[in-house]
């Protein structure tokens, strides 16, 4: 207990106490519906005590100075800001960066974000999100770190070291907020704020994990989802929010509503009136009501009904003032902002960018060896809507990114490729039933030594409220491409189409007709020196998808942990699970990237043969790179339990290692598994190590055909 907060608590007035359990948004960046409202008045007289929404240094020392030097207490702002992937400098998508597969990575973008946005005074971010996504409908698995359990606890673990630092009260350390909690990525349909119906094995195993980590890691603060979960909305879900998250995994931090989700108690049918929704989220363990009315003016009714304590409003007020103390607020409210950014810090920043951009574009397809593209390149013609949109880049949550500041693939070949003709020429736009454009666009190819065509999603067609029933290329890319492609295959030119988008998309027959194949997802600031880096071949592409790619949306959700069915598909058999019109395999499978250099696998070894609880199995495969240039591989280790109490799934992730080597050198990749990971949860969901064989499955991607198996036996 803080003798400060505990002084502070004795003398606050009612209205103060809920003013620091409210959340108001400013309007320098908008993430949900918006209100007219003094917020300097309502700092002043502390019926706000924290702020999301508000950039810029002088704007959130203004209102901070209010709080502390014209508010009846003096009790400084908490300001929020969803940093995602990046602040002003704005990094590759979450969904892309989890592609790099590389935690130091993650870290390292989420301390820089933090640095940058600390030193605007900000000193909480709505990141990271951590919902697992299965459903490329969803807008929002551009934000997640894809379909894996075990990938989104390392990524939580990642971030919000990475964000918090060594020490919360540093200058430029902000608060972390793991969001949602929790299975937002289940909606129903892939529609955005739709139902939620998993099983409680669903969510032990796929959603809860990744929140485990971020606890384990220490995050500050955690969001609950807008959604509700088999019929109890998050916000109000009291046995996942207070029984599983604060009492069995010991959270004593924050929990933050999402936008306006506390009124919205009301919509979900479980509150008659705003002081029910109140007393329902207060008592389910939420501390600030985040651009609601519920608390401030809901709490005082439920008080006088006798439905809520002043101890349970003195409980949330006393985590949120810890948080603010353990920021320094309290010692040093300006600390934060203090001075501005030196030009090295930024252009460090950029190097970063465009290190995890190049980290994160996944080459889905190279034939006839279409890249990189040859030194002697002259005529490129860079084609589509996507070439030169420089706006496009930042992707879904660019907050308080700076979208004019990113680079163009046209801009960035301009850059590599100064002796090049570059031809370019939209086509069509990135949506709409325009096709006028395409015969010019057309018309550029002849004599051309090779075409990039770049499609795509606009950045708002994904994210928030952004869910695509049809996740194909919108408007009349596919006119455009296939026009392209048609005069390509007459003149015998390699067609390199780039994907720009925030899912993958559904694009089977350009994944048949392109040489070759990119998912650049947004790449950020960096995106075209970053792209012209990979495509000159000055830097192989390493990434890897963190999603499955369906090759139909009826396949829609397709994830390689599913567990068995009592009839696998078989060709040969018509009782067994698979379609009539469609193969059960993904148009790309998860894990799936290729390089320039191309791995050869051998010799899987797998010891010791017999493993106990507390031992690690030592896995070491040999690889060989047979191409031409210097690659990197990811190596993936997967596990299946061959029999056991709980039908398991056909592949669980357990690690991964990156292994670089110049042409025609070998070398060998070394994994560690500690066996208590095999642990899952059993018929009662309490974790069981149990005895059995398990395959130990190594290789470039969750494609069984592909992998080399060994295995393990369990023993009690
Ligand atoms: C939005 C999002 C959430 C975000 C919050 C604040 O509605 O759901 O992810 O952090 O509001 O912007």
């Amino acid at each position: 207990m803080s003798a400060r907060i505990e002084a502070l608590l004795k003398r606050m007035t009612l209205a103060e106490k809920l003013g620091q359990l409210s959340m108001s948004a400013a309007h320098d960046a908008i993430t949900g519906p918006t209100e007219a409202h003094d917020l300097a008045q309502a700092v002043r007289q502390g019926t706000v005590g924290s702020l999301l929404n508000l950039t810029g240094r002088e704007r959130t020392r203004a209102l901070q100075r209010l709080a502390v030097e014209e508010s009846r207490l003096r009790i400084p702002l908490l300001i929020g800001l969803d940093v995602l992937h990046g602040y002003r400098t704005l990094f590759p998508i979450p969904l892309a960066e989890a592609g790099a597969f590389d935690e130091a990575l993650w870290e390292r973008t989420a301390r820089e974000a933090a640095i940058e946005a600390a030193a605007d005074g900000i000193a909480l971010t709505f990141a990271p999100m951590l919902d697992v996504a299965r459903d490329p409908r969803w807008g929002r698995i551009a934000e997640s770190p894809g379909e894996d359990p075990w990938l989104a606890a390392r990524y939580a673990r990642a971030k919000v070291r990475g964000f918090q630092g060594a020490e919360l009260a540093a200058a430029d350390a902000i608060a972390a907020c793991a969001k949602h909690f929790c299975a937002y990525g289940a909606v129903c349909a892939g529609r955005d704020y739709a139902p939620v119906d998993v099983s409680e094995r669903t969510l032990h195993e796929v959603h809860l994990p990744a929140f485990a980590a971020a606890v384990e890691a220490g995050v500050a603060s955690i969001m609950p989802a807008f959604v509700d979960v088999a019929g109890v909305p998050m916000t109000a879900h009291r046995r996942l929010l207070r029984g599983w998250l604060r009492d069995e995994q010991g959270f004593d931090g924050v929990l933050i509503s999402d936008y306006h989700a506390i009124a919205e108690l009301l919509r979900h049918g479980v509150a008659a009136d705003l002081a029910a929704a109140a007393t329902l989220a207060l008592k389910a363990g939420v501390d600030i009501d985040m651009m609601s009315p519920a608390y401030r003016e809901g709490l005082p009714v439920a008080l006088e009904r006798g439905h809520v304590t002043m101890d349970e409003i003195d409980a949330a007020v006393r985590r949120v003032l810890t948080l603010k103390e353990r920021l320094g607020l309290f010692d040093d409210p300006y600390r934060r902002g203090a001075a501005p950014e030196d030009a090295g810090a930024i252009a460090r920043r950029r190097r970063l960018a465009r290190e995890i951009a190049t980290r994160s574009v996944v080459l889905l397809k190279n034939a006839r060896a279409a890249l990189p593209l040859g030194a002697a390149v002259r005529r490129l013609c860079v084609l589509g809507p996507l070439a030169d949109a420089a706006a496009e880049m930042g992707g879904c949550w660019a907050a308080a990114g700076r979208r004019e500041a990113s680079v163009s693939l046209l801009e960035g070949l301009r850059a590599a490729l100064p002796q090049a003709e570059l031809r370019h020429a939209a086509g069509v736009a990135i949506d709409g039933d325009d096709r006028r454009g395409i015969a010019a666009a057309v018309a550029l190819c002849a004599g051309a030594d090779a075409i990039l065509l770049c499609l795509g999603e606009a950045a708002e067609m994904s994210g928030e409220a952004a869910s695509r029933a049809c996740p194909e290329l919108p408007g009349e890319q596919r006119a455009l491409a296939e026009a392209v492609l048609e005069q390509a295959r007459a003149n015998d030119t390699p067609v390199i189409a780039i994907l720009f988008s925030g899912r993958p998309l559904i694009v089977p027959w350009l994944a048949e007709r392109a040489d070759a194949l990119l998912a650049a997802w947004f790449p950020g600031t960096e995106a075209g020196h970053a792209l012209a880096d990979l495509l000159t071949g000055r830097v192989s592409p390493s990434g890897r998808t963190p999603v499955t790619w369906p090759r139909a949306v009826g396949q829609i959700p397709i994830f390689f942990g599913q567990r068995p069915s009592g009839r696998p598909a078989d060709a040969n058999d018509r009782y067994t699970s698979r379609y009539l019109d469609v193969p059960n395999e993904p148009l790309f499978p998860f894990g799936h990237g290729l390089g320039y250099g191309r791995f050869e696998y051998s010799n899987l070894r797998v010891t010791p043969a017999i493993v106990g609880a507390r031992d690690t199995i030592r896995v070491c495969v040999d690889l060989a790179n047979t191409g031409a240039h210097a690659a990197e591989e990811t190596v993936f280790l997967f596990v299946r339990h061959e029999v056991a109490r709980v039908a398991r799934p056909l592949l669980e992730l357990k690690g991964y290692a990156r292994i670089a080597l110049e042409p025609g050198a070998r070398g060998t990749a070394q994994l560690s598994l500690p066996a208590a990971e095999l642990r899952y949860p059993g018929p009662d969901l309490v974790p069981v190590f149990e005895p059995g064989a398990v395959e130990i499955l190594v290789g470039p991607c969750a494609d069984r055909a592909r992998l080399l198996v060994g295995g393990v036996r369990l023993r009690a």
